[in-house]
């Protein structure tokens, strides 16, 4: 009983690494709906079309070492769930709310793997694995030149950017 409730909490403190196969690809991470929650918004997405909501979660080991330092450890991995948007439904009349799922992206801080520190994937419909994607891809342009802390859009996930403020962590290339 003591070792399975040893293991128990070793792998809460732990947390879950992003898991990945032999020839280097993200396996599906499952249960990315149970990570912390930080933002959603709509009409934020960048050549998905049809202005999809986004919902961005980040894995709760990462997030509680954010909390304590304003940075990212290794290992740290995000979701970028697309959503298609709908209005008129049920009681709702003027506003709008998400329904199917369209797409998730995922993003890891893993310096010794990616050249610039930071890999980004994507996955469509049901796919088990994906390879890390390519400069083409334009992930690592954008996040890098615009994002409030190292590669992350912290300045959209409101109660992140006022630890950053505080422990003075923004990236020196960000504007408000
Ligand atoms: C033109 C800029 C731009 C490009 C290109 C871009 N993103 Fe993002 N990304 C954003 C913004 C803005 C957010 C903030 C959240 C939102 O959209 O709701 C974000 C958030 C994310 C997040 C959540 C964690 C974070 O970094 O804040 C992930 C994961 C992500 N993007 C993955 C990708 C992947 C994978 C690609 C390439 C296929 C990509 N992004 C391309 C602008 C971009």
């Amino acid at each position: 009983m003591k070792t399975i409730t040893f293991v128990l909490m070793s792998v809460l403190a732990l947390g879950a690494d992003p898991e990945f196969n032999k020839n280097g690809e993200l396996v599906r991470p499952k249960n990315y709906r149970e990570w912390i929650f930080l933002s959603s918004g709509v009409g934020m997405s960048y050549g998905a079309g049809n202005d999809p909501f986004t919902n961005v979660f980040v894995e709760p080991s990462a997030y509680r070492k954010f909390v304590e330092t304003g940075r990212w450890p290794e290992k740290s991995i995000f979701a970028l769930e697309l959503r298609k948007p709908a209005t008129e439904g049920s009681i709702n009349k003027g506003g709008q709310y998400q329904t199917d799922f369209i797409a998730v992206e995922f993003s890891v801080k893993d310096t010794p793997r990616f050249p610039d520190g930071w890999g980004y994937f994507g996955f469509n419909g049901s796919a088990p694995t994906a390879k890390v994607l390519g400069a083409s891809a334009g992930c690592n342009a954008c996040h890098s030149k615009n994002a409030a802390v190292e590669h992350t859009f912290v300045q959209f996930y409101p109660t992140l950017l006022e630890i950053a403020i505080a422990k003075k962590t923004l990236n020196p290339s960000y504007k408000p």
